[in-house]
């Protein structure tokens, strides 16, 4: 199909010069993936029940006394939806985690909540790709 939008100049021109830097020549196909990057980011955090497999790549400070435990004897709950963890030591304090989910939305919006709310996790972020 062919669509024509109207957007900002400004818009417009940071769109093809960032999509241009990241290798698209074509801007329909920049377009598109953008349409699809926004469907998998909003789509399936209404469809709760719905399978959708990414990642939750968390930040924390393993310095703060006990969170290690927590977040391991949390993910212990959730081996249903856990495929794989990696960890990596960033320096003295930090560390990151990120973990493999694959799963029903709604069990992994949990895990990612309760991540959240632990201390010493400074950062959370929560990427699904083909839901
Ligand atoms: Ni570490």
């Amino acid at each position: 199909m062919r669509i024509s939008i109207s957007t900002p100049s400004e818009l417009l021109k940071d769109f093809d010069e960032t999509t241009k830097q990241i290798g698209y020549s074509d801007r329909s196909k920049a377009i598109q993936t953008a349409m699809r990057n926004l469907l998998t980011d909003y789509r399936w955090a209404y469809e709760k029940k719905q399978a959708s497999t990414g990642a939750i790549i968390v930040l924390y400070d393993h310095s703060t006394r006990g969170v290690e435990d927590a977040l391991i004897d949390m993910q212990h709950g959730y081996d249903d939806i856990i495929s794989a963890l990696m960890h990596i030591h960033l320096d003295d304090k930090n560390c990151l985690q990120i973990i493999a989910v694959r799963g029903k939305a709604d069990r992994i919006i949990s895990l990612a909540k309760k991540i959240t709310a632990k201390r010493g996790v400074k950062q959370v972020k929560l990427s699904v790709v083909g839901a």
